[in-house]
């Protein structure tokens, strides 16, 4: 029997279908473009193998076509009668996640590999800032994620996949030098990674290495395809660095550059999420933001985000229905009922009302005790500086300076020196 990279054994007799498998596994784990295409030449090679339709199911899940993934999905659950107890396993997985199932996906997942380590697509499930771990809403997820991927790291050793996601959850637990470390060797191994990519640029600015950051993303992006599912998000990142340099010009430019709704292929969560922080960021620092971006991208919060649900993408919708003045959409969100941390998602809508009011003392009011553990929301450390930020920034609309500093140099001292804030003296 064929075994795939890792050494899972494939219920396929096609060489062709195996290599062209493993090629669009690989392509996931990398976030590069091309997986769906390597999943159908695999499945051309054997119509049969059904795997290789979990994995183009996969795929588009990944381009955002989830009508299509759950056709494909299908097909492999009919199949899947003929294969090993492990790809049986592996495509209930995704059945799970296709049905919106995510805390009995997360189940399911950490069950999988307790017996299937190695099984790395349904592995990946679990890894990842967007993923169950991640988004689970529970307290203490970032150290639950880096336990998860420690105890993997002991059945993979030096493999370019897990070391990219092991050096993430180091990242996100502040342990720097160790995930640099491990993020060096991971691109060593495979300098195509995007995902090892994307957390070297976090932890440099984490690090507050701002020039360093913002060259290496510059340079590696170039070889990115602009279709593959983190380049607008690396753009979200140089722009980030562009605003903290007082560079508007290129922020605005990276922004039409595959962050802003329609200008490139990001899912929904992305371009919702990095462009509100962005724009939201650019009012903090005071540079001049058009009106007609934050209703557009209201509009856009409407479409895909109708009903509050993924509380990582509500706080930034709320976000932006509360600057378009959308009073009604904001609402919706300020009773949110559901959502893996709806209860923290209801104080920020309702902090973001506030701050549209240039109420600061109750926008101020509102947000202190979500501070606590915002964790919970989801998101990168990067990403919850929105919040970070918009609290600092609340305080200096306040009048209190001394206040502001105390708490950038007690919760983020890699920004205590210079925040990009208007008005921090
Ligand atoms: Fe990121």
């Amino acid at each position: 029997m064929l075994e795939d990279r890792l050494g899972n054994r494939l219920t396929t007799a096609s060489q062709a279908a195996r290599d062209a498998y493993v090629e669009g596994v690989d392509h996931i784990l990398a976030a590069t473009w091309g997986a769906a295409d390597a999943f159908g030449r695999a499945i051309s090679a054997d119509p049969d193998f059904a795997l290789a339709q979990a994995g183009l199911a996969r795929a588009l899940m990944y381009e955002g076509d989830m009508g299509s993934a759950r056709a494909t999905l299908a097909r492999a659950r009919e199949l899947v009668g003929g294969a090993t107890p492990r790809e049986a396993s592996h495509v209930a997985i995704f059945g799970l996640l296709l049905q919106g199932l995510a805390g009995e996906a997360r189940a399911a997942v950490r069950a999988h590999v307790a017996e299937y380590p190695r099984d790395a697509l349904a592995a990946q499930v679990c890894t990842n800032i967007f993923g169950l771990i991640g988004m689970s809403g529970e307290p203490g997820r970032e150290a639950a994620q880096l336990a998860y991927t420690t105890h993997l790291m002991s059945h993979y050793g030096d493999d370019w996949w897990l070391l990219s996601v092991h050096a993430q959850a180091l990242c996100e637990v502040g342990r720097l030098d160790e995930a640099m470390a491990v993020m060096e060797r991971s691109l060593a191994l495979n300098p195509a990674n995007a995902n090892a990519s994307h957390f070297k640029a976090h932890t440099l600015y984490e690090a507050g290495e701002t020039a360093a950051g913002r060259a290496y993303l510059a340079t590696w992006v170039q070889g990115y395809d602009r279709r593959a599912l983190l380049h607008g998000h690396l753009n979200w990142h140089r722009a980030l660095w562009a605003l903290e340099q007082g560079d508007e010009a290129e922020m605005w430019g990276l922004f039409e550059d595959g962050i802003a709704p329609g200008s490139g292929a990001s899912l929904p969560i992305n371009v919702l999420t990095d462009s509100a922080a962005l724009l939201w960021r650019a009012e903090l620092a005071g540079m001049e933001v058009d009106p007609s971006r934050w209703t557009s991208l209201s509009h856009y919060a409407l479409q895909f985000f109708p009903d509050p649900g993924q509380s990582f993408a509500d706080i930034h919708a709320a976000l932006a229905h509360a600057m378009a003045g959308d009073g009604a959409a904001l609402a919706r969100i300020a009773g949110a009922e559901r959502g893996f941390a709806a209860d923290l998602v209801r104080p920020v809508a309702d902090a973001w009302g506030a701050a549209a009011r240039q109420d600061w003392q109750l926008a101020l009011d509102t947000l202190a005790p979500v501070m606590a553990d915002h964790a919970r929301l989801g998101g990168s450390r990067a990403q919850r500086d929105l919040l970070e930020l918009s609290y600092v920034a609340m305080l200096l609309k306040l009048g209190r300076g001394d206040e502001a500093h105390r708490t950038l140099r007690t919760r983020r001292p890699v920004f205590a020196a210079s925040p990009p804030l208007a008005d921090y003296a």
